[in-house]
């Protein structure tokens, strides 16, 4: 299965888990890149979805292309949207361009409702990086470690559903020395952080 295909599956497994909930649900999808692939038909899927990329071209042609689709220049990092107001979140492969992933899990939180869920697919690195290791220049994106980044989400989120995605798209697999791979998770408000202390898979650490 193509990336983007499996992109699609993942957004309409989150459609059913909030439609049972919310008649219309607000959505954020982050990025307008490659248009007609990805976001269109995600965007499709909701009724109300809003769409945010720091490129400014990008925001444009989305907005000609898809008059309904609300669309806005912004940064994953800072996003220009109140607390609270969105049931569902879908990144797909956004989160992987900014070298600090840690924001934008805030952020997503901080925009979230309630009884909101993220989707985040993301690449990650099995084996801890060095700031050489860490950074794709060729697509300026950044690997982060999936146990630092699991860590992470769960101070914020509680894992729903997460794996791995395997893809037929030949750089999408293991194709290099340092172990890069494709995960998703399925999130909801409500991370485990008590008393301070971090958790990684229900182990202290
Ligand atoms: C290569 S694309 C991501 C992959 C794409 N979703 C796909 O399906 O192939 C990266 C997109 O993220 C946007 N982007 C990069 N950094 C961003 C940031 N800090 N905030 C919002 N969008 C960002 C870029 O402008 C671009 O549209």
């Amino acid at each position: 299965m193509q990336i983007h295909e499996k992109y699609i599956v993942l957004a309409k497994e989150v459609y059913k888990m909030v439609e049972k909930n919310v008649e219309v649900p607000k959505v954020l999808k982050t990025d307008c890149f490659n248009e007609g692939a990805n976001y269109a038909p995600i965007a499709n899927l909701f009724e109300d979805a809003y769409c945010v990329d720091v490129d400014n071209e990008l925001v444009n042609k989305a907005k000609k292309a898809f008059p309904d689709l609300k669309c806005f220049v912004g940064d994953i990092r800072e996003l220009p949207f109140d607390d609270e107001i969105f049931d569902v979140i879908i990144d797909c492969s956004t989160i992987d361009h900014v070298p600090d992933f840690e924001k934008v899990i805030i952020e997503y939180n901080r925009v979230l409702r309630k009884d909101g869920i993220c989707l985040i697919c993301t690449w990650v690195s099995l084996e801890k990086l060095t700031e050489d290791t860490k950074k794709w220049n060729k697509e300026n994106q950044y690997f982060h470690y999936l146990y630092d980044f699991v860590n992470y989400l769960q101070f914020h989120f509680k894992i729903l559903k997460e794996g791995e995605i395997y893809t037929d798209r030949k750089c999408d697999v293991k194709t290099d020395n340092f172990g890069k791979n494709m995960y998703y998770f399925i999130l909801k408000k409500g991370g485990y952080k008590k008393n301070g202390v971090g958790v990684f898979r229900n182990k202290k650490i």
